[in-house]
């Protein structure tokens, strides 16, 4: 205990531990290894505690007495994020709070078409339950197996379904959080209308852990599709997708659940590298698109109205060429190849990364300008613009050329010019008015970047946002926004 009657950072970690019991805390060096590196091995943390509370009251407790001790926190969840925001900093000055133990679903009301969980529970799982008590939670990502809804709510996640259902803000009525000074507020409400001031609950969606602990969340539900059907089809340039977007989004309205860019290269990577996968076309196209129609109505009617969309479209000559999911199996096969896009591309060296949007009516003008630009500026380099283009989100990855060694000196060479590629393709999403962080978020990866994105009048609120909620800083520090 210092003069001042606060405990030391020491007898701070102690009295966590302490508080959390033997089963509420890890400390040994391969057992935190884990929870201190991310997907793309770009950031490696340290950090004194890994903390794994059970409760929200423990939660509150120990984050009052890192407020007390002025000793910062790193909220985590499946650590599946891909900007490094779930990671602590390098100097180890920090406890990571784990939120994996509180992963209770509280309650599912039907009537009322909510679930409120707590906030470790794993995506998946909340689909699961959503779906045996009939309903859907329409969040939907390739991580879902191990993200958990507080990990999704901090980075306001986007995936699969946004097109039809909205972004995880979208998809949250209430929240339960643990303020930066130990506080919980009770935002847990289940309404779809409450217009009582300002809406708090927005601040921490998106917040990537650096306003406070979420500790549980009220999600919307939906009535549960009874027929999905599964397309894929080609196309020969990149206006034509977008233009078969229009058509698709006029042909069938709200009932178009998923529209997926997948690029020829996404095709032979995915095949040639993961297992399992069948090229679902024989012959070779240079754009795909996977194409979903879903309705809460077993009707039959969705077959049909995806059949003759897609054979009027071949007679138009807009789509070349394209298979209907017969079965489950071939619907799953399609997605697998989807969602092993960032997997497969591991496989082929160093690969730069953009998560980026446009609106909607000028995705394939991007495509087209970004493609001809760092081919410009790197002959060989290889554009995979892949991803949820009905919403105007592109990955926009860039993989190394070919023939350069994959795990050697190329590849390091190759990613050495990360910010040269950034500024190339973020220059032209800004003047196209898009954002240069679609759906991942800020965390360390964009956090200077972003300053030269964002207006001042935009950084000084969220300083002031920060300041007020945070004033010592201790909540996920150096993320999302410097210190002064
Ligand atoms: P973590 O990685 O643990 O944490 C992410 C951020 O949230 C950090 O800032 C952390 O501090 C904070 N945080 C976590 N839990 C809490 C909490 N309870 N309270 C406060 N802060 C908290 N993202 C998309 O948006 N769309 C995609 O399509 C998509 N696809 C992906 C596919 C793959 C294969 C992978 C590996 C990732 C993908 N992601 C995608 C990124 C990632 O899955 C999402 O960002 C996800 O929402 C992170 O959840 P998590 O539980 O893993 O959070
Ligand atoms: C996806 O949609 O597959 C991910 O958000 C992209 C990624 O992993 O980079
Ligand atoms: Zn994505």
């Amino acid at each position: 205990v210092n003069d001042a009657g606060r405990l030391s950072i020491d007898e701070t970690v102690e009295r966590i531990k302490a508080l959390v019991g033997p089963k509420g805390w890890v400390s040994d060096p391969n057992d935190i290894e884990p929870y201190l590196v991310e997907p793309r091995g770009l950031f490696h943390g340290a950090t004194r505690l890994v903390v794994r509370p059970a409760s929200t009251a423990d939660v509150a407790a120990i984050v009052t007495l890192c407020a007390a001790a002025k000793l910062p926190i790193v909220p985590q969840g499946g650590n599946t994020g891909l900007v490094g925001a779930q990671v602590p900093p390098e100097n180890g000055n920090n406890i990571v709070v784990s939120l994996q133990r509180m992963n209770k679903i509280r309650a599912v009301d039907p009537l009322n078409y909510t679930m409120t969980v707590e906030a470790g529970v794993i995506l998946a799982d909340i689909q699961k339950a959503a779906e045996e008590a009939d309903r859907l939670f329409p969040l939907s990502l390739g991580a879902e197996g191990s993200c958990r809804i507080g990990g999704n709510l901090s980075t306001n996640a986007g995936g699969v379904g946004v097109l039809r259902y909205g972004n995880t803000r979208d998809l949250a009525l209430g929240l339960e959080v643990v303020l930066p000074d130990g506080r919980i507020w009770d935002g847990l409400r289940a309404l779809r209308k409450d217009n009582t001031g300002y809406d708090l609950k927005q601040l921490f969606i998106g917040g990537e852990g650096t306003l406070g602990i979420i500790t549980a969340a009220v999600l919307k539900l939906f009535p549960r599709p009874r027929e999905i059907e599964t397309a894929m089809i080609a196309l020969a340039n990149v206006d034509d997708v977008m233009e078969i977007f229009a058509r698709a989004r006029a042909a069938s309205g709200d009932q178009l659940t998923a529209f997926e860019l997948i690029p020829r290269f996404g095709i032979e990577m995915t095949t040639q590298h993961l297992h399992g996968i069948s090229d679902p076309i024989a012959a070779a196209y240079p754009w795909y698109v996977l194409l979903e129609i879903s309705s809460s109505e077993a009707s039959g009617a969705s077959r049909a109205k995806l059949e003759n969309f897609l054979a009027a479209q071949i007679e138009a000559g807009l789509v070349v060429d394209g298979v209907i999911a017969a079965s489950a199996a071939q619907a799953a096969n399609i997605w697998r190849i989807r969602d092993g896009m960032t997997e497969a591309q591991g496989y082929e060296g160093g690969s730069i990364k953009h998560d980026v949007s446009v609106p909607v009516s000028r995705v394939a003008e991007f495509i087209r300008t970004a493609m001809a630009a760092v081919e410009a500026r790197l002959p060989g380099i290889r554009p995979c613009p892949f991803g949820h283009v009905g919403d105007g989100n592109i990955h926009f990855n860039l993989s190394q050329p070919k023939g350069a060694d994959p795990k050697g000196v190329d590849k390091a060479a190759y990613l050495a010019r990360w910010g040269e590629f950034n500024d190339i393709v973020h220059g032209i999403v800004a003047a196209l008015g898009g954002s240069i962080s679609a759906e991942h978020g800020i965390g360390r990866l964009k956090r200077d970047e972003i300053t030269h994105y964002k207006s001042p009048l935009e950084l000084d609120l969220m300083r002031k946002i920060k300041h007020a909620l945070d004033p010592d800083g201790i909540m996920n520090p150096g993320k999302v926004i410097a210190a002064e």
